[in-house]
């Protein structure tokens, strides 16, 4: 049994996202990560170590026969975060989870499918679990156990993404704009006004280099963001207060600042026409609303507001939830095959001195315990012997290889 498969892990189900940071290795940069990883596996002995952290959680996956008992945790992170303090240690069973064994690899598996995901099937975990594991294995952190556990995860997850629906429909609200955007039928050499360079309008931007927008005009009162996405569009920076006198028209007008007041007024907005009367497409994905509510009664226009984006979001979400029963039962069939798994490796290892042993006792025999009568044969004789001893050979090493496939299945 992989019963040497153990998890330590915080996620957003047992704590406050705000506090999962606490659990997490503070590093610079990874040169100094890499040496608090060494010092954490020499410190508790473990064989294997891999670390996963990302926003929804921070998972310590071991190889390892030690008992991780609540000493074992305790030590284990005051050795992560030498300030935690004392009522955070106290409340450590509630909100670490240790899991062992199988219930340790159903955990994994779980998540990398994105069933244990804050937001559910987001496919982006599986990619940061490979990462993770591809640089604790680059810095001699991880083993054999280590490479077995994760190739059939990633296995298993792949199966959920594949045969079930659970990433299948977008819950950001950037991507649903974009879903919006691209239902309106919006040609890719229309002129898009972005305005606002924050976070949501930087994944609004991904989205629309992905669907080759190119069209684009940022506007930000800070201009190295601005540029920084219009770079990313080969688009154009410019500053906030351009937007006034702003005379080229546009087709398409995303708004999304932490402004406390309306940007988009009337006047502002009749001024950014040009005397244009087709409808354009606006998107306002900023709370509170960037465009004054008269606006879009005004003018003719398809608006799409961040409330009914939230409510698709929701609705998709739902959808993707539903999915989850597909996804365990799927899950369900990956999880029950790995003990056989482990076990045909674990004999596997066990027995990769057979081959030498064997070709051992075929030399002995050819150059010690029958030399003298091996020396009497003439040399045809001598070649079948030997082409018969080697065939043995191959056959011999064959059979224990045999045994513990048929054994395990
Ligand atoms: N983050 C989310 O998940 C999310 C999702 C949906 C909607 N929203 C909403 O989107 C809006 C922006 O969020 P964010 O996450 O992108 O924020 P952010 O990363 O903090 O960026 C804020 C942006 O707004 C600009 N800004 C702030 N105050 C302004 C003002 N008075 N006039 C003009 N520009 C102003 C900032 O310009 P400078 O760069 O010059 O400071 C920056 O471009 C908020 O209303 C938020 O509620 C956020």
């Amino acid at each position: 049994m992989p019963g040497q498969v153990k998890i330590i892990t915080i996620t957003h189900k047992h704590t406050n996202l705000k506090h999962i940071g606490e659990y997490v290795i503070k590093a610079a940069d990874s040169a100094v990560l890499k040496e608090r990883l060494e010092a954490l596996k020499l410190r508790f002995d473990l064989p294997e170590l891999l670390y996963l952290a990302t926003c929804n959680r921070v998972m310590y996956l071991m190889v390892t026969p030690q008992t991780l008992d609540d000493t074992f945790v305790s030590a284990f992170f005051q050795e992560v975060n030498s300030e935690l303090p004392a009522d955070v240690l106290a409340h450590l069973p509630e909100v670490a989870q240790v899991l062992e064994g199988q219930k340790a690899v159903e955990h994994l598996y779980e998540v990398a499918a994105s069933m244990d995901s804050l937001v559910v099937g987001e496919r982006q975990i599986l990619g940061q679990l490979r990462d993770a594991y591809e640089q604790c294995k680059a810095w001699g952190l991880t083993g054999d156990g280590m490479r077995l556990v994760i190739q059939h995860t990633v296995v298993a997850a792949k199966a959920v993404y594949a045969q079930t629906r659970i990433g299948d429909k977008p819950v950001s609200v950037a991507s649903l704009a974009i879903q919006q955007l691209l239902k309106s039928g919006l040609p890719t050499d229309a002129r898009i006004l972005m305005i606002g360079a924050g976070q949501t309008n930087m994944l609004v931007a991904k989205f629309l280099h992905k669907h080759h927008f190119h069209h684009v005009t940022v506007f930000n009162r800070s201009v190295d963001k601005a540029q920084a996405i219009a770079d990313m569009l080969g688009g154009r920076a410019l500053p906030f207060h351009a937007l006034s006198s702003y005379t080229e028209g546009f087709d398409c007008m995303i708004v999304c600042t932490g402004a406390a007041e309306p940007i988009i007024t009337e006047s502002l907005y009749a001024s950014l026409l040009q005397g244009e009367t087709d409808p354009k497409i606006v998107i306002d994905l900023a709370i509170p609303h960037n465009v004054t509510p008269g606006v879009s009664s005004a003018f003719p226009m398809h608006y799409i507001e961040i409330e009914g984006l939230r409510h698709l979001a929701h609705d998709n979400l739902a959808f993707r939830k539903r999915e989850l029963h597909k996804a365990r039962i799927l899950l369900s069939e990956h999880i029950s095959a790995f003990p056989a798994l482990w076990r045909q490796r674990q004999m596997e290892l066990a027995m990769q001195s057979i081959p030498a042993e064997i070709k051992a006792v075929k030399d002995k025999a050819l150059h010690e315990v029958f030399r003298k009568e091996i020396e009497t044969l003439d040399s045809s004789s001598r070649e079948l012997m030997e082409r018969m001893l080697t065939y043995m050979e191959k056959k011999c090493i064959g059979i224990p290889m045999k045994a513990v496939r048929e054994g395990t299945r």
